[in-house]
């Protein structure tokens, strides 16, 4: 299981949560790709496979079933959970993310609707005004902490106000997301204890909505909308999946976009080149936000193999964990021109930051808008910031990359 030990060989004993994977992983990914091998291995957490280049990375994302979600975190969970008859019957019960066919696909069906890019506009008045008043609470100052008083409010209560749960308990969230995310993802004990936190709020509320759609079965929050559907067989949706859905929403929206605002700020206050040419040229946004996201991408998602898979010379047996390394992918030099260097206004990004193949991000359109108002709103209202310690700064990383604590200074 867990090894802490410094790691001396990255392609036969790697572990994406040591301190310097943490901070800086494109060296480990630029050794393995140029290697023997660009497939990693590692015993370290389980055990695990880290592929390193784009094109396995693809075509990895499209070996379904032979690739299961059915557990998409590196460290496994503790046999007395694997055994609950709850966690029998439902399994890590966070669809579609953790489904494979055929419960992926309508659970996935029922949820786009909600993030097009029509349905996700509905929700930038409420994130411009958000952003401002973010930024209001701590302009005066000259100084901010743009990880912990800027990045992390957004996401949380974007999701929060479309789930329709109470917005004054955003900080209770964010910390039980971390608790699963974060600090849990190295200690199952503590992930699970906050999954049933998460999953206790929601039975509540799921049943309350539930209730209250008898007298308002119009209202048209995410929750109550889903409560509205049917399964394919024409039933109404078992509870513990809308709540297995709801956990999801609030998992997957939160840690992930503040990770990727944060990073696109740490970039700007640390190249200041590129922040005056931003501030200067707001027409660079898309191609800047595209750039960070492909750059920075947090997400490394795993799979558990099923079926025998022979890929790049390696062989991967039923029971091995595969990493989804889209981070790794997105600095492929056989894909992207001097792809260690960000450039700002890089025309051909065709980046998998969020994902590939029938898994591929569900809300990449609400976490682009929460990503474009974000940025604008803070090189508008601060175009002179910088970052005021570097040394200080500090990353989470393993499975979801971004920086959580950013001391930023800026004239006032
Ligand atoms: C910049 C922010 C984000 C990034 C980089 C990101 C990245 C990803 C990635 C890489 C996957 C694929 C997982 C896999 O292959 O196993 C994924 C799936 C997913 N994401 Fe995101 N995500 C972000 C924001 C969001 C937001 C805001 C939401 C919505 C609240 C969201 C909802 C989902 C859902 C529902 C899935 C599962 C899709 C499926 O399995 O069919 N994500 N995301």
């Amino acid at each position: 299981m867990g090894d802490t030990a410094p790691v001396d060989d990255w392609e036969t004993d790697y572990d994406i949560f040591d301190d310097r994977y943490v901070v800086d992983p494109v060296p480990v990914w630029r050794d393995v790709r140029s290697g023997e091998c660009p497939i990693a291995h590692s015993d370290r957490w389980g055990g695990s496979w880290l592929p390193t280049k784009y094109a396995d990375v693809q075509a990895l994302a499209k070996m379904v079933p032979q690739l299961s979600s059915r557990d998409v975190l590196v460290v496994p969970l503790p046999e007395a959970v694997l055994r609950d008859p709850n966690f029998q019957k439902y399994g890590a019960n966070s669809p579609p993310i953790s489904a494979d066919p055929p419960e992926h696909s309508w659970t996935r069906r029922l949820l786009l609707p909600h993030f097009s890019p029509k349905a996700v506009e509905a929700h930038r008045q409420y994130t411009q005004d958000l952003c401002d008043r973010l930024i209001d609470g701590f302009i005066a100052d000259g100084k901010a902490d743009a990880a912990g008083d800027y990045a992390q409010q957004i996401p949380p209560r974007v999701i929060a106000h479309m789930l329709g749960i109470d917005e004054d308990r955003v900080d209770e969230f964010t910390y039980w997301v971390r608790c699963v995310l974060e600090f849990g993802l190295t200690k199952p004990e503590l992930r699970v204890q906050f999954r049933d936190v998460i999953r206790n709020f929601f039975r509540e509320t799921v049943a309350e909505r539930a209730e209250r759609l008898a007298e308002h079965p119009d209202a048209d929050d995410l929750i109550s909308a889903l409560l509205n559907s049917v399964d394919p067989d024409g039933n109404p949706i078992d509870h513990e999946i809308v709540v297995g859905m709801c956990n999801l929403q609030l998992v997957a929206g939160i840690d992930t976009t503040w990770s990727s605002i944060g990073s696109a700020i740490w970039h700007f206050g640390t190249s200041p080149d590129d922040r005056r040419r931003l501030a200067g040229d707001p027409d660079l946004f898309p191609t800047a936000i595209e750039e960070s996201l492909r750059f920075y991408s947090p997400v490394t998602m795993a799979r558990l193999v099923t079926e025998t898979v022979d890929i790049n010379g390696v062989t991967f047996e039923p029971g091995d964990k595969v990493l989804m390394n889209f981070p790794g992918a997105n600095h492929d030099p056989e894909v992207f021109e001097n792809p260690d260097e960000f450039v700002i206004d890089r025309e051909r990004n065709r980046h998998i930051a969020f994902g590939s193949g029938i898994h591929r991000c569900a809300g990449s359109n609400l976490a682009r808008m929460e990503m474009d108002v974000a940025l604008r709103t803070w090189m508008r209202r601060l175009p002179e910031f910088e970052v005021s310690a570097p040394d200080e700064v500090t990353w989470a990383g393993g499975q979801v990359r971004g920086p959580r604590y950013l001391p930023v200074s800026f004239p006032t």
